[in-house]
C-alpha cells in the first residue's frame, strides 16, 4: 500500500491531538484514503513535549528536518504566530510538499501569498481548522454549495466571548466578573486581548468570508470591535426586548461589494443564533440558493481541531496534483462597500435629564437626520431618565450623525450605549 509520511511541527493542544488521532484513527484513514497515512516526525521546541511523541516517531527541534526529508509528503504547521510558521510554510510547500495549517492570525495575513506558492510549486494548502476549529465551514463553502451564491455569513467564531456574553445574560452580572470567571474556568486566556478584542474572530472573518464570496478579505479589511463595553444594564434591556447579545463576525455581500465587520449585537431570541450559548460557535450561511444553512459545533479544544486538521490531509491524500480541489478560491477581486454606507438596525440607550422638551429634542434630531424610530421605553429615577430606543434599519453614517447630536444635548446625562441589531429582517 502506497505509503503518506506525515512531519508534524508543534505538539502542543492541537499537535499532540493529531498526534493520537493519527495513531487512534488509522484503519478509518487507511480506508478513506487507500493510502498508509503514518507520523514520521514531530519537530517541537519544548524537550517535555517532544518526549509525549509517539513511539517509533522521530523528533527534532528543527523543522529543516520535515523540509528535507523525502519520505515526508505533508507538514502539518500547529505552532500558530506569523513567524516562523510562515517561514516554515513557504519551505514546506516550495520543496513540494503539502501543508495542513489552522493558524487563523497567519492565513489571514499572508493567505495569498502562501496560496500563490503553493499553486506554484503543483502542491496543496489546506487550512479548515483555522476557521471555527472542528466545524467543516470552508469544506462545506468550497465544495458542497459551491454552485450556491453566497450572500452573507454570520457568525459565532469566538468561543470566549460567546462563553462570556452567554454567562452575562444567564446570570445578569457585570462583564469583568464574568471575564475573571471564565478565565478561572480556562474558557478565557490569562491575556484575553486577542478573543476579547474582536480580533481572533476577525481573522476567521477574513478567511471565510475570502472563501464565500471568492474574493481576497485580509484582518486588515476587518474592522472589529470587542465585548468590552457591553454592559449587564443594556443585556437586561434586550431580554426584555427578546434580544440575545452576541460578538458576530458579519460578511455581506452588497451591489457586489464586500463589507465585513465584527461587532457585538443582539440578535432576536428565535433566530438560530440565539441558541448557540456557552463556548460553542456556529456560522450562519444565506445565500439566495438556498436560503439559509447553520452549521454548529466547538470552535476550539485539542481534539477537536485535531479531526479538522486530519479531515484537510484526507482531503489532500484524495486530491490528485491537479485535481478539482484547488487552493485559492479567489478568482474575483471584489471592492469593500464601506460600513458607514450599510443599513443596520440599531438599540440605543441613553440617559437624560427627566425634563419637559428633551424627548422632542432627541426625536427632532432623528427627524432632521432621516433616522426613524421604531420603539422607545422610557424608565425614571429621581431627576434623570433612561431611553431605550430600538431604530428602524438605517445607514449608519445618518444614525452616528445623529447619535453625535444627540450625545451633545445639554440634557444628555451619559455616553449613549449603542447596540447593533442583527437577523431581523424586516426591510
Ligand atoms: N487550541 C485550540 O483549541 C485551537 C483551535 C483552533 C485553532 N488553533 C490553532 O492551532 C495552532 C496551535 O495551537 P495550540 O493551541 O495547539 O498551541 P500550543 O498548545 O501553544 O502548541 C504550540 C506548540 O508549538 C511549539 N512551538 C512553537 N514554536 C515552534 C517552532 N518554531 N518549532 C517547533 N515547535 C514550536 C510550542 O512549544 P513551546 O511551548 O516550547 O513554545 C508548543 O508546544 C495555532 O495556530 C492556533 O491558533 C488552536
Amino acid at each position: 500500500m502506497e505509503k503518506v509520511g506525515i512531519g508534524l511541527v508543534g505538539y502542543g493542544t492541537v499537535g499532540s491531538g493529531v498526534g493520537r488521532l493519527l495513531h487512534e484513527s488509522a484503519d478509518e484513514i487507511r480506508l478513506a484514503t487507500g493510502k498508509e497515512v503514518t507520523l514520521r516526525t514531530v519537530c517541537e521546541l519544548s524537550p517535555q513535549r517532544r518526549a509525549l511523541a509517539p513511539p517509533g516517531v522521530r523528533t527534532t527541534a528543527d523543522f529543516a528536518d520535515l523540509v528535507n526529508d523525502p519520505e515526508i509528503d505533508v507538514v502539518i504547521e500547529l505552532i500558530g504566530g506569523i513567524e516562523p510558521a510562515r517561514t516554515i510554510q513557504l519551505a514546506a510547500l516550495t520543496a513540494g510538499k503539502a501543508v495542513v495549517t489552522a493558524n487563523k492570525q497567519l492565513l489571514s495575513q499572508h493567505g495569498a501569498e502562501l496560496l500563490q506558492t503553493a499553486e506554484d510549486h503543483g502542491t496543496f494548502l489546506r487550512f479548515e481548522a483555522s476557521a471555527v476549529g472542528a466545524v467543516p465551514v470552508i469544506k462545506v463553502l468550497r465544495e458542497s454549495l459551491a454552485a450556491a451564491q453566497i450572500t452573507g455569513v454570520m457568525g459565532i467564531v469566538n468561543g470566549t466571548t460567546n462563553y462570556i456574553l452567554s454567562a452575562m445574560a444567564q446570570s445578569g452580572a457585570e462583564y469583568a466578573p464574568t471575564l475573571a470567571r471564565a478565565q478561572e474556568l480556562g474558557y478565557a486566556e490569562a491575556d484575553p486581548t486577542e478573543d476579547v478584542s474582536g480580533k481572533d474572530a476577525a481573522a476567521k472573518m477574513a478567511i471565510l468570508a475570502s472563501i464565500a464570496f471568492h474574493s481576497r478579505v485580509t484582518l486588515a479589511d476587518v474592522e472589529h470591535e470587542g465585548i468590552a463595553a457591553v454592559t449587564d444594564v443594556d443585556v437586561a434591556h434586550g431580554r426584555q426586548l427578546g434580544l440575545v447579545p452576541k460578538l458576530l463576525g458579519v460578511a455581506k455581500l452588497i451591489d457586489g461589494r464586500v463589507n465585513v465587520r465584527v461587532y457585538p449585537c443582539f440578535v432576536p431570541g428565535e433566530h438560530p443564533l440565539a441558541g448557540v450559548s456557552g463556548a460553542y460557535n456556529a456560522v450562519f450561511l444565506e445565500s439566495e440558493t438556498f436560503d439559509s444553512i447553520m452549521l454548529f459545533g466547538p470552535g476550539a479544544g485539542g481534539t477537536p481541531t485535531a479531526s479538522a486538521v486530519i479531515g484537510d490531509v484526507i482531503s489532500i491524500v484524495n486530491t490528485a496534483p491537479g485535481g478539482y480541489i484547488g487552493n485559492c478560491t479567489c478568482y474575483k477581486a471584489l471592492d469593500f462597500y464601506p460600513g458607514a454606507d450599510v443599513v443596520s438596525r440599531f438599540y440605543l440607550r441613553v440617559q437624560v435629564a427627566d425634563e419637559p422638551g428633551v424627548l422632542a429634542a432627541i426625536a427632532g434630531v432623528f427627524g432632521q437626520e432621516g433616522v426613524s424610530i421604531h420603539s422607545m421605553q422610557q424608565t425614571g429615577a429621581e431627576d434623570s431618565a433612561q431611553l431605550v430606543l430600538v431604530l428602524h434599519p438605517v445607514r449608519e453614517a445618518a444614525f452616528f450623525g445623529a447619535l453625535s447630536r444627540i450625545a451633545a444635548l445639554p440634557a444628555v446625562r451619559s455616553h449613549p450605549s449603542v447596540i447593533r441589531i442583527e437577523g431581523q429582517d424586516d426591510r
